[in-house]
């Protein structure tokens, strides 16, 4: 077990031992290196940094003993790290990776990028902040200056290739079948005001909800998706807002906002998911509703042992979902291929939610559950339903 907590000037020495000691194990350490003057230079730094309101200087405890030390800056604008140094006995353990999460969870909570310089000569730091997401925007001395930000990631994810594949016309999910009843019920559940999409995506459910006569505007990250929205709905008959489902606003009111096709768990935290509960409640008026359309977790089908499921084996279509209990996240990965041996892969990161939880998150945000069904036709939902549509109402 890790936990941070803010340094003082008694732990000066400890920080210039844990920093000497994860600089040297990396073979870093200049021939001709000064190790008094570097001393006597890093505990005035040190001290200095502990006195500096914009900086918080941690010491990382293992199991209640020091073993590393995080610096890091917040503004208006973002968050950054300036120095993590993890002891040699404690690394690749996942400490760095856990805290860079929990760092990123806050940036994408404050909607501000999370920033971090690493040195050119610091291969392992770099990979570990390749696989977190990172990108490189600008070089400073020996360094890269590297961020990561939950818009670029998304528009990483949801980008133009993805985007442009995404409808099927009278297909799966765009099948009349499947979208008839959706615009049927969300437009009675609409009853007779403004409907807001989180998510909007191409306009899968919008566009039809909007020629059924009910106004839609919508939230969405990805500009990919949304230029495909575009080519189907002009900004007039759709507006949409560029930003996070967990906090942008959008003006005006509505009678429904609606999260659909499992997309609530793309927010990879309960924070953001809390968040984008309570930001659902905002636009809406009293008495307004807000529709989830989201699977039951299908933890029922992981033998012990067995981390992974297949969802679908079809020809030129395979798709495997992979679960970390621990963290309630899964990772669906989306095989496609043709007659050769070549496939492409696409992978979408969720945190999955059981009912009971997201009643609960309802609950915090001032709603209640005003009925769940199985599908959009309000089949009963029972046990062996694979998935649900949830409508939460706030107090008339
Ligand atoms: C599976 S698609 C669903 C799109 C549409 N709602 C539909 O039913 O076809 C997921 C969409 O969620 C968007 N998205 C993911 N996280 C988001 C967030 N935090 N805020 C806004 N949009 C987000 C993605 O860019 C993508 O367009």
């Amino acid at each position: 077990m890790h936990r941070l907590r803010l340094a003082t000037d008694a732990d000066v020495r400890f920080l210039a031992d844990v920093t000497l000691a994860a600089t040297g194990a990396q073979g870093r350490l200049p021939a001709d290196f000064d190790e008094a003057a570097w001393r006597d230079r890093f505990a005035e730094w040190t001290r200095e940094s502990i006195e500096d309101p914009g900086t918080e200087l941690y010491v990382i405890e293992v199991d209640d003993v020091g073993a590393g030390r995080l610096r890091v800056s917040r503004t208006a604008e973002f968050v950054e790290v300036n120095g993590i140094q993890l002891h040699p006995e404690v690394q690749n353990r996942g400490i760095g990776t856990a805290i860079f999460t929990v760092l990123q969870s806050e940036a994408a909570r404050s909607g501000v990028p999370l920033k971090v310089n690493v040195e050119r000569d610091n291969p392992d730091a770099r990979r570990l902040y390749d696989r977190l997401g990172f990108v490189k925007i600008g070089e400073e001395g020996g360094e890269d200056v590297l961020e990561w930000s939950k818009a670029a990631e998304q528009n990483r994810l949801w980008n133009a290739d993805v985007a442009e594949r995404y409808d099927t016309p009278g297909v799966g999910m765009f099948a009349e079948d499947v979208l008839g009843p959706t615009v049927q019920r969300l437009a009675q559940l609409a009853d007779g005001g403004r409907a807001l999409e989180f998510a909007i995506g191409t306009g899968r459910v919008a566009v039809p909800l909007s020629e059924y006569g009910v106004p839609v505007s919508g939230i969405e990250f990805s500009d990919a998706m949304l230029e495909q929205l575009r080519t189907k709905a002009d900004a007039d008959t759709i507006p949409v807002v560029t930003g996070d489902m967990a906090t942008a606003r959008i003006p005006g009111e509505f009678t429904l906002v609606y999260l659909v096709y499992n997309t609530i768990a793309n927010l990879l935290t309960q924070e953001e998911q809390v968040a984008c509960f309570r930001n659902a409640a905002r636009h809406l008026s009293p008495g307004g509703r807000f529709v989830i359309e989201l699977w039951v977790p299908e933890l029922r089908r992981l033998p012990p042992g067995v981390p992974a499921t297949v969802g679908t084996a079809d020809p030129g279509y395979i798709l495997l979902d992979t679960y970390d209990v621990l963290k309630q996240h899964v990772v669906s990965h989306h095989f496609h291929f043709g007659e050769g041996t070549d496939a492409q892969l696409f992978r979408t990161p969720h945190r999955y939610i059981w009912p009971a939880e997201l009643d609960l998150m309802a609950q915090l945000a001032g709603f209640t559950l005003e009925s769940r069904h199985a599908d959009w036709t309000t089949t009963e939902f029972t046990a062996d339903s694979p998935s649900h549509v949830s409508v939460y109402r706030l107090p008339s």
